[in-house]
């Protein structure tokens, strides 16, 4: 692990319910900064919204970083776009692939998702305690459930080889390392926006936000320095979009 903190400190296991879990545990039980937690497969691994994550032994990699970090409650949301520019940058360096970011935070290869990323913040008295980043990268799966075949790939499927998992963790935690530095410099995505909107698939292309009651269509821009997406709206109107609960996909399906 070429780090000074990230990854320094390791668990990994065989069987776990979720890494994400695990690592709030040893978040709850004071374990260090940057501590990483791994499993080969998960029995309750957990997606955004409530979904379900499927980590089946050997086919993927299931990994969570646990995080102390000096930061507001409102600020931690950006962390989850610097995990995905970490994920992207490694997949990208480990494997060869041309993947790129879906906001806030999956990793695409020729428009289906490769990796998600799943952060959830613990406080105490109004403050951040801990943060966990809990990241599955599709490794070596050969096929998916009929509902996942038009919106999931994996390393083996897009290049035909299957790559080392451990060199992809170990290079995740050096490129979040470097992101989260930058990231720390600003307390902000001011320093990597440009990178992000770089290696955004739906920059300059028309994206339908999905939220509550006021869903619309407009063409992405970019994110600002809190990691809102920008998006232009058919009447000119440039709309910060927050994460949340808001799902934003191409006109023609998932990118
Ligand atoms: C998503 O819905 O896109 C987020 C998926 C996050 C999955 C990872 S696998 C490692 C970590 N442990 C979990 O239970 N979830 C995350």
């Amino acid at each position: 692990m070429q780090t000074g903190w990230a990854g320094q400190y390791i668990e990994r296991h065989a069987v776990l319910d979720s890494t994400n879990n695990r690592a709030k545990q040893l978040g709850r039980e004071g374990a260090p900064h940057g501590m990483l937690v791994v499993a080969d497969l998960q029995t309750a691994g957990k997606g955004r919204r409530g979904r379900s994550w499927l980590t089946k032994s050997g086919e993927a990699i299931a990994m969570t970083v646990l995080l102390r970090p000096t930061l507001k409650p409102e600020q931690i949301s950006p962390l989850t776009l610097v995990a995905a520019l970490a994920v992207n940058r490694a997949v990208q360096k480990t494997t060869g692939l041309r993947t790129q970011i879906k906001w806030p935070n999956d990793i695409v290869a020729n428009g289906k998702k490769i990796c998600g990323i799943l952060t959830e913040m613990s406080m105490e008295a109004g403050c951040v305690a801990y943060v966990v980043i809990g990241i599955g990268i599709n490794i070596g799966q050969k096929e998916w459930p009929q509902e996942l075949q038009t919106k999931a790939t994996s390393v083996l499927m897009e290049t035909g080889r299957l790559t080392e998992q451990d060199a992809v963790i170990a290079e995740t935690m050096r490129q979040f390392e470097y992101y989260y530095e930058v990231f720390m410099q600003d307390k902000a995505m001011t320093s990597l926006r440009k990178e992000y909107a770089e290696q955004l698939v739906n920059m300059g292309r028309e994206v339908y936000v999905d939220q509550p009651g006021n869903g619309f269509c407009g063409i992405c821009e970019g994110i600002d320095e809190d990691g809102r997406l920008l998006v232009r709206d058919e009447q000119g109107n440039a709309q910060a979009i927050f994460a949340g609960e808001v799902s934003v996909r191409g006109i023609y399906g998932y990118v």
